[in-house]
C-alpha cells in the first residue's frame, strides 16, 4: 500500500478507535514533596510529547496547580455541579497545552457529594470534546481529602518521596492503606530532591525493602528528580522548569519519566475514557462511605 493510504489508515482508525485514558495519580502522603510540582511538569513534558493531557486538580484544601501554572480560575467543578456552566467552560489550557481541570473552593468535599451530583459529574466528562490520552491527578497531602478515592480509581500512583523519615514513614503509610483496600494496585515511585541517579534508586530500594517485607509488595521505580535551582526559578515565573528552562537537570528528568508514563499500556476497557475514571472515582467514594457507617 502507498505511504499515504497507510498514514490515512492510521489515521482514520485512530480516529474511531475509543481513546482510553490513562489515569495517573500523583501522591506522596506527605505534604511539600513536590507533588503538584510533579503533576504540573508531567503534563507539560507530556503535552509536549503529543499527548491530549488533563490535570484534575483534586487538592481540595490547598489547590495550587492554577498558581504553579499562572492560571486564573474563577468556575470550578462546583459551578458545574450545580449546572451553572459546562465542563469546558471550567477547563483551563496552560501554555504547553496541557487542560486544567481546577479544584472546588474546598467547600464541597468528594466523599459528601450526592449521588444526584456524582451523576452529574460522570455526565460532564462523558460529554467532554476532545478525548483525553493522560489523565493527570494531583492529590493532597496525607489520606483524607479523597486521596484514597482519587488513587483507587486510578489505574496507577505515583508516589514522591524525599530522602527524610516522614516522607518515607507518610509513603509508606498510603502504600499500605492503598494496597490493603485494593490490592494489586500499581505503584511507581518517584525520588525527588536527590543529588544523583545512585541516591534515587537507593530511595527506591529503602522504600521497596520496608513494602516487601511487611506488605509483600514491591513498588515499581519511576525515576528521580533532581534538587535544582532552576524548579524555584521557575516556580517564581509561574511556569513550568520543562518550558522555562528545558535543558534543565530536572526537566530533563520530567521529560524522562514522562516518556516513561507514555510507554505505559494503554487501559484494556471498552469504554475507558475519563468518565469511567469518574465511575470507578464515585464507586470507591461510595465504598468508603459505606465502610464508615
Ligand atoms: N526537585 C526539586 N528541586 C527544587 N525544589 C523543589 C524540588 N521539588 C520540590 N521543590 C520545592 O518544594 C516545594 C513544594 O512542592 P509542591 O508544592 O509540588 O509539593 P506538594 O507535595 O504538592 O505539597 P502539598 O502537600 O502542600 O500539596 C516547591 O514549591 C519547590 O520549591
Ligand atoms: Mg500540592
Amino acid at each position: 500500500m502507498p505511504e499515504v493510504l497507510i498514514d490515512q489508515a492510521a489515521g482514520l482508525r485512530r480516529l474511531r478507535a475509543p481513546r482510553a485514558t490513562k489515569v495517573v495519580a500523583v501522591t506522596g502522603g506527605k505534604g511539600g514533596v513536590g507533588k503538584t510540582l510533579a503533576a504540573v511538569n508531567l503534563g507539560a513534558a507530556l503535552a509536549a510529547l503529543g499527548r491530549s493531557t488533563m490535570l484534575l486538580d483534586a487538592d481540595f484544601g490547598l489547590a495550587n496547580v492554577d498558581v504553579l501554572l499562572g492560571l486564573k480560575t474563577r468556575l470550578n467543578l462546583e459551578h458545574v455541579m450545580a449546572g451553572q456552566c459546562a465542563l469546558e467552560d471550567v477547563i483551563q489550557t496552560a501554555s504547553s497545552g496541557l487542560r486544567v481541570v481546577p479544584a472546588t473552593s474546598g467547600s464541597v468535599n468528594m466523599a459528601t457529594l450526592s449521588r444526584a451530583q456524582h451523576a452529574g459529574l460522570i455526565g460532564a466528562f462523558s460529554e467532554l470534546l476532545e478525548p483525553v490520552d493522560v489523565l493527570l491527578v494531583d492529590t493532597a497531602a496525607g489520606l483524607g481529602d479523597g486521596v484514597v478515592t482519587f488513587s483507587e480509581a486510578a489505574q496507577r500512583v505515583v508516589v514522591l518521596v524525599c530522602d527524610e523519615p516522614a516522607s518515607l514513614t507518610d509513603a509508606y503509610g498510603l502504600i499500605k492503606v492503598l494496597s490493603r483496600r485494593q490490592p494489586g494496585c500499581r505503584f511507581e515511585i518517584v525520588a525527588n530532591r536527590v543529588e544523583s541517579a545512585a541516591e534515587g534508586r537507593e530511595l527506591h530500594e529503602k522504600l521497596m525493602r520496608v513494602c516487601h517485607r511487611f506488605l509483600g509488595i514491591t513498588p515499581a521505580y519511576l525515576g528521580y528528580l533532581p534538587e535544582d535551582e532552576f524548579v524555584r526559578q521557575a516556580i517564581r515565573r509561574q511556569a513550568t522548569v520543562v518550558e522555562a528552562f528545558p535543558s534543565s537537570p530536572a526537566a530533563r528528568a520530567f521529560q524522562r519519566i514522562a516518556r516513561a508514563i507514555d510507554a505505559w499500556d494503554a487501559p484494556l476497557h471498552a469504554r475507558g475514557g475519563v468518565e469511567f475514571f469518574m465511575e470507578r472515582l464515585v464507586r470507591s467514594n461510595e465504598a468508603c462511605a459505606a465502610e464508615v457507617q
